[in-house]
């Protein structure tokens, strides 16, 4: 049964790039990883939801229900969302002992990085068209995780450094299931 692996932080703090990285290592050492990433999700298995709380929570379940459905085919499966809900966190530990993974970065250097503009549309006036009225972080919730497991500060640590991070701290998980 492989481990399941939930991170959750603000857009842009780089759960897909860090992903991606894990997925090559994992390819390089004849890990099986399955990545679930939530911007592809929310085109197929949750596109009917939007971004209020119960959907946000909606969203992380469906995501968790099929982490651990497909979980014995895998060593590690990983879900990449905001996951900005501590409900929705510690339901996916208690379900599937799913591990988290904090990536953590400020929100002045979100703002600055913005690669899909999210930012600049969420600090629009209220009046104009293209405001974007609930985004995790500035005009929406993001709990802080109480009980992480691991905590990534990818506001000042490389790619690489997060990359070394994850994979002894995935070690370690794989050590305790044995
Ligand atoms: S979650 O909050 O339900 O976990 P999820 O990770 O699936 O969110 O989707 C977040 C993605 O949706 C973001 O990367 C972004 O591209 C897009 N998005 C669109 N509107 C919002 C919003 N209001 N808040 C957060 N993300 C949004």
């Amino acid at each position: 049964m492989g481990q399941i692996i939930q991170f959750t932080g603000l857009s842009g703090t780089g759960k897909t790039t860090l992903s991606g990285a894990l997925l090559e290592w994992g390819n390089l050492h004849g890990i099986k990883i399955k990545l679930i990433d939530g911007d592809i999700y929310r085109q197929t298995l949750c596109k009917d939801l939007g971004f209020s709380k119960a959907d946000r929570l909606e969203n992380i379940s469906r995501l968790g229900a099929y982490a651990a459905a497909i979980a014995a085919d895998y060593d590690y499966v990983f879900i990449a969302a905001i996951n900005p809900y501590e409900e929705g966190r510690n339901n996916l530990k208690v379900r599937y002992s799913a591990a988290l993974i904090w990536l953590k970065c400020s929100l002045q250097a979100l703002i600055q990085r913005d690669p899909k503009g999210l930012y600049r549309k969420a600090l629009l006036p209220d009046s104009h068209p293209e405001k974007i009225h609930n985004l995790t972080g500035l005009n929406d919730t993001f709990e802080e995780p109480l009980h992480p497991d691991l905590i990534l500060d990818t506001g000042s640590l490389s790619v690489e450094d997060c990359l070394t991070t994850t994979i002894t701290f995935l070690k370690t998980q794989m050590a305790h299931f044995i």
